[in-house]
């Protein structure tokens, strides 16, 4: 088991467990895909992924059983997640091989050997198995030479076709090329370049193209990546004028200095994209929108960056003179936008503007309502909502800051407004 003594406690007692069923029930098991490529890297990681040969489901079922874990099935694909009660979790699978009917597009699957379903992988250092069960445990089974790749620091494809099969793995090359500092081998690259003019990324659904840019923003270092693929021209392919521009680097470095404080963070991949489409004219982010069907939320950011930009314009051109004045301009845009702006705008004023609207002012509400207007004498009607709008303009800007100063702001209000009116 020497292999696998770097691997934390927990996570050697959860592959013993399940080296020991597969031996009971005859089937043979093995720790696959990602996790074997970064134990032979040293890299610490929590997701594990076991293969079954043979009925995974099944396999699954009964060590959820046996650890008084839960099992859920996903079975179009044989596959099944176990979660432990101590909050561990191990995806099984069942060893399968992969038909594409057509490029592209989900693959007919059929339960195989370890071989054919090692064969169906995208690249060699993901295509190496390490056996559980008791007489082989610790045998490393690398029909396709990963761990020569792993040393070379090469991403290698296993076959020409795998780009145009799944033309997610565009994304997978350069997101490990780039994590691990590996490159992709001659031929590997060459095929990349094809499968870009071929126009595969346009035969990604919305949600697999959406789940790959979203893959590249929850990298750690987001910056190499972005400009690999736009070297080797995916953004482009995605949509003509999306790709790096300028000032691009430095609002991804302003979005990784704040990350760690958001509150959110699992949100914070919205702002990389956000980063990326940024110059787009509203036409661009449109059609961007209808290839990527993001969520609502995601859609309004995305249709409210031109907003911000003309509201920008605005601030230099000194029609916007005052926090009250932004106010009004930016409160109907999405407050991802608006946090966007506050990390990464490249004009310091716009970032200052947003800033305190998005930690401050958004929040303000006057001190007093329709009962204290009511109290103050002021007859009931629509003048209420524009007493009260004025009043919290006027708090926004420092005009007023105690609940005595709005009283009287609201009876002055009251007063001028009665006044033009007798007019
Ligand atoms: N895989 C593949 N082709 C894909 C996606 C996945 O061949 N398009 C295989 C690879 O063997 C991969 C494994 O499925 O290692 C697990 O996939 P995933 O969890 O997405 O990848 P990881 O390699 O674990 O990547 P990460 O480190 O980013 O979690």
């Amino acid at each position: 088991m020497e292999t696998l003594n770097a691997l934390p406690g927990w996570v050697k007692d959860r592959l013993h467990d399940a080296g020991k069923l597969a031996d009971q029930l005859d089937l043979a098991v093995y720790l696959v895909g990602g996790i074997v490529r970064d134990v032979f890297l040293d890299h610490v990681r929590m997701d594990i992924d076991l293969m079954v040969v043979g009925d995974g489901i099944r396999f699954a079922k009964r060590l959820a059983h046996e650890h008084q874990g839960c099992m859920t099935p996903h079975s179009r694909f044989g596959t099944a997640t176990v979660a432990f009660p101590d909050r561990t979790r191990l995806d099984i699978a069942t060893a399968r091989s992969e038909h594409y009917e057509m490029p592209a597009t989900l693959p007919r699957v059929s339960p195989d050997t370890l071989e054919a379903d090692l064969a169906r992988r995208d690249f060699s250092i993901n295509a190496m198995a390490i056996c559980l069960n008791t007489p082989q445990r610790g045998m490393i089974i690398d029909p396709h030479n990963g761990r020569r790749d792993l040393e070379n620091r090469t991403i290698r494809i296993l076959h020409d076709r795998s780009f145009a099969d799944d033309p997610t793995r565009l994304f997978r090359a350069v997101r490990f090329e780039q994590r691990l500092q590996f490159r992709m081998e001659h031929r590997t690259e060459q095929v990349y370049r094809e499968a870009i003019n071929a126009h595969w990324i346009d035969r990604l659904s919305a949600r697999r193209l959406l789940e790959q840019v979203r893959q590249v923003c929850d990298e750690i270092d987001v910056w190499p990546i972005f400009k690999r693929l736009d070297e080797l021209r995916v953004w482009q392919a995605i949509s003509p004028t999306l790709g790096v521009f300028e000032g691009l680097e430095s609002m991804v470095q302003s979005i990784d200095r704040y990350k760690n404080m958001l509150d959110t963070p699992q949100d914070v991949w919205r702002l990389y994209l956000l980063a990326l489409l940024s110059p787009c004219d509203p036409d661009t982010l449109n059609t961007l929108s209808e290839r990527l069907k993001p969520d609502r939320q995601l859609k309004e950011a995305i249709q409210d960056l031109p907003v911000l930009k003309a509201i920008a314009q605005r601030i230099k051109n000194k029609d916007i003179e005052n926090p009250g004045d932004f106010y009004k301009a930016v409160r109907t845009i999405s407050e991802d936008t608006i946090l966007f702006s506050t990390i990464a705008d490249q004009e310091d004023t716009v970032r200052q503007y947003c800033s305190i609207y998005y930690y401050e002012h958004r929040h303000i509400r006057p001190a007093i309502n329709g009962l204290v207007l009511q109290d103050l004498g002021i007859p009931e009607g629509p003048m209420y909502s524009h007493i009260l709008e004025t009043i919290l303009i006027k708090k926004i800007n420092g005009e007023v800051n105690t609940e005595q100063e709005e009283r009287r702001a609201a009876l002055e209000i009251w007063k001028d407004r009665e006044q033009q009116v007798g007019k």
